[in-house]
Formats: structure tokens, sequence, C-alpha cells
């Protein structure tokens, strides 16, 4: 049975308190519909409808993005609320480019529900009937009440707002999730009022609809809060962080890597780890990362998009972006490596060092204090304290070739474009503006001049 997807995401998110709108809100690292749409894109379906309003044009413009991963994905539709009605409202936005038989609709605030649940739930639908996602709950505040008969079945769904006082001491609350059969639902929202305490037309309503045309509600009760919690203010937003950041935690525990405390290390994106990887305090982990054996991250660093080959040791302060360090390296503490650096193995990059479009070879070292940008630096070679590469003459970047086994002293400025060719070496505090030829040594220097007979201002 065809079945398509309805992703509520019109709302402005009033009580988030942002000028972002809610479907943007970021958790993981991502927007809270990123999550959606990768639930929903991991079922089989043969449509995806996204309801959008609120800065409708930023959600579009994100998602389609071609660095997203879901700009590309085939029956992904936006339909636009032009005013948020409410989740009926919304739901009937959608409905004419709705072909299939059942439609399952999910909400753009409910962020980690998990594919398993979903298709479990679908597996309760067929056209006859309407299956629901319920949680039992001590926390109901704030949301749909199940109400069900004397006979167990469920009635009603009453919001919060609606609720009498004996209504709101229900614990089964609504996830929002349910899975409907499409022409009977057309119907239910042709007849929807707004006489209701906010004056919207709620998708909840239809329930009670149902119940009355004897069409069955079954309701699929789970008890993990956590994967249908919505997201309506910045307290609920951090508490899922919360969750967000264990679960991660726990399948890098289970993979058997150490962590030394997993409350404080932050997965947003992908990891992949080999075996005793070691991950210290407050380590932020984005985009695709790979680490391998033995690779040890200290403290407080944060790590996007990058490989790190196995027995490097990424020491406290460090920031890593899109590079791809080689085997045994040693980084820091402090150092700063940005996009298009490339390390070959047992290299070491001390503090205060910050490479870009760097590429080093085996076992070269810059220990200290250097910015290397738009260079290549070859094998065992020495960068002393305090060297700069002036890559930027105020219009174009230019490029460094640094040869092997060079020794470039401290406080030298090679100004690019420039060679150091091999067994070169730089007198310390040089400036090299023109190449190095091989086994030479550059002296880019004033002489030092001594002075005899000088006094010290002030002194006789
Ligand atoms: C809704 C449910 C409530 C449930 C709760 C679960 C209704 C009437 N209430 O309440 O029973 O317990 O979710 O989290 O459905 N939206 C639109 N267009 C609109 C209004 C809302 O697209 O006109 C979208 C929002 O962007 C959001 C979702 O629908 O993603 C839910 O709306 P929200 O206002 O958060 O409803 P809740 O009060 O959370
Ligand atoms: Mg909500």
């Amino acid at each position: 049975m065809k079945l398509e997807i309805v992703i509520l995401a019109a709302g402005k998110g009033a009580r988030m308190h942002s000028s972002m709108p809610k479907a943007l809100q970021r958790l993981g690292g991502r927007p809270l519909l990123a999550h959606v749409l990768e639930a929903a894109a991991s079922l089989e379906q043969s449509g995806i409808h996204t309801v959008i309003g609120h800065g409708a044009e930023l959600v579009r413009r994100t998602f389609q993005n071609p660095d997203f991963p879901f700009a590309g994905l085939a029956g992904l539709n936006w339909v636009l609320q032009q005013q948020q009605l409410g989740t009926g409202h919304a739901v009937q936005q959608a409905m004419p480019r709705v072909t299939a038989d059942l439609v399952l609709v999910l909400y753009g605030d409910v962020p980690l529900v998990l594919p398993d649940t979903l298709r479990n739930l679908i597996d309760l639908a067929d056209p006859g009937n309407i299956a629901l996602l319920t949680l039992e709950t001590s926390r109901p505040e704030g949301l749909g009440r199940i109400i069900r008969g004397a006979d167990g079945e469920v009635e009603a769904i009453v919001e919060e707002r609606d609720a009498d006082p004996e209504q709101k001491r229900i614990s089964e609350i609504n996830s929002g999730i349910m899975v409907l059969p499409a022409g009977r639902l057309r119907q239910w929202l042709d007849r929807l009022d707004c006489d209701n305490a906010q004056r919207e037309y709620y998708l909840t309503d239809v329930v009670a609809m149902a119940r009355d045309e004897n069409c069955p509600v079954r309701a699929m009760k789970i008890d993990d809060d956590r994967e249908v919690q919505g997201v309506n203010d910045q307290a609920q937003l951090s508490a899922l962080e919360g969750h967000y950041r264990m679960s991660k935690a726990a399948s890098l525990l289970s993979a058997g890597v150490r962590l030394l405390d997993p409350a404080r290390v932050d997965v947003r994106g992908s990891l992949v780890t080999g075996q005793d990887v070691e991950i210290d305090v407050n380590v932020v982990f984005e985009g695709d990362v790979s680490l391998g054996d033995g690779v040890k991250i200290g403290p407080n660093c944060v790590i996007k998009n990058a490989s790190i080959a196995a027995g490097t040791r990424v020491l406290a302060g460090t920031s890593v972006d899109g590079a791809a360090v080689g085997a045994d390296c040693s980084i820091g503490p402090m150092a700063r490596l940005r996009p298009g650096t490339e390390l070959a193995a047992g290299v070491k990059i001390g503090n205060f060092v910050e490479t870009k479009k760097a590429k080093i070879g085996k076992g070269s070292k810059a220990n200290h204090l250097c910015y290397l940008g738009d260079v290549e630096i070859g094998e065992n070679v020495n960068i002393g304290a305090g060297v700069i590469v002036c890559n930027y003459d105020g219009e174009k970047k230019h490029r460094t070739v640094i040869g092997n086994n060079v020794f470039v002293g401290s406080n030298s400025v090679l100004v690019a474009p420039v060679t150091l060719r091999d067994d070169s070496f730089v007198a310390a505090g040089s400036t090299v503006s023109s190449e190095v030829p091989s086994g030479q040594l550059a002296v880019g220097r004033a002489r030092q001049k001594n002075i005899s007979r000088w006094k010290r201002p002030g002194n006789r």
C-alpha cells in the first residue's frame, strides 16, 4: 500500500523567542527539520511533503543547498501554508499533492522519533483505521491528552488549553504522529472548525470524527518520552540536546571507545572510530570525522570534517577543520589545522601553529607559533618558532614550496611565491623572498652591529 508523508513545519515557534524559524533551530548541529526528513527518507514512501510557512524561503533555501544531503531527495515537495491556522489546516494544504492511500503525519518539531517506531506504527495502519503514536508520561503539561472510553478505546484528543481539570490529569499524551487513510482524511479536514481555545484548526479533532464514523483508532503507546518529545521552547531543546549527546556517546562506548566523561562529548555528525580510541572531556565533533586505531584526543578540542590516522595524538585545546592527518602525528596543544591541511605520518604541529592548505611531509615539525598557509613542505623539515609564511599580497594568495630536510630558523618570514630547495637552511630572523638553492644557507637580515662605549639613557 502506498504511503506519503506530510511533515508539519510552518510554525513560528513563538515560544522559542528566536528570530529563526523553528524548523531551522539546531539539534546535534543540524536543523530540527533535517532530523525529521532523515527519518522520513529512511521509510518506504512515495512522497514527502513538507509544509512550511514562517521563514519559508529560508527553510527551502537551506534544504536546497547542494551541500545538504536532502537537496536531491526524490519526491521531496515543499508546500506553503500562508497563514498558520493550525495543524489540521497545515495538513490540508498538502493534501492536493497526495495520491497515496495512507498519510503519515510527522511534526517538524518532534525530531528524534526513530524509524523503527514509525515502521511499527505504519504496520498497524490500514485504510480502515487511524494509527496513533501516544506516550505515557509523568509530565503531560502542554500536550494533547488521549481520551479513552470505558472500553479503553481512543475516543478523542483534547488539547491542554481546552482540557478540564480531570482531563489534565490524564498521563497519556498525543505525540502528534499518526497514520491516516487519505480519502477519509480529506473529508474530515473539510469539516474541521476552530471552535477552541486557540482558534485553530486542530488535526487532533479528526480522531473524534473517526470514532463517530466507527473508524477505529489504534494507539501505539511508547514510554521513552525523549523519542517523541516536542521542541517548543529552549528548555525542551536543550533537554533533547542532552539526550542526543548521550545517545551518541552510548554508541561510541558500545563500539569500545574510551570516553573520559560521556556527558562531555558532542558528536554533531558522523564519527567513525577504530580500536582503543580515547576521547577526553569537552570534545566536539562536527560533520564527518574518522579516528584510526589508538587515536587520543585531549580535552577541549573541536574536530570537524577530518580524518585522523592511527596512533595520532591531538592535545588539549586544538581545532581541526577539513584536515587529513596521517599516522603517529602529534598535534597541539592549542594548534589550529584549517581546511586543506594534509599531514603525512609522524608530523609534529605544536602550540599556536596554524596551517591552511598545507601539505606537510613525513616527520616534519613546526613546534611553536607559526602560520603555514598555501605551502607544500617535504620530509624531515624543521620549521622554527615564529615562522610566518606570507601567502597573501593583498590581492592574491601565492604558494610556498619547501623541499626535504630544510631547516627554517626561528622568526623567519617566507614571502610567497618562494621555493626553498632540498637541504637548504634559513638563518633565524631572515626575510626570504627569493629561491634558496639546494644545500645553501640564506641569511636575509641586517648585520648585527655592536656599539662600544654606549651608555644607557640616564646612566652616567
Ligand atoms: C501539537 C498537538 C498536540 C501534541 C503536540 C506534540 C495539535 C492541535 N496539537 O501541539 O496534541 O501533544 O503537538 O508535540 O496538533 N504547524 C504548522 N502549521 C500550523 C500550526 C503548526 O505547520 O498552522 C506545525 C508546527 O510548525 C509544528 C507542528 O505543526 O512543527 C506542531 O505545532 P505546535 O504549535 O508545536 O503544536 P503543539 O502545541 O506542540
Ligand atoms: Mg509542538
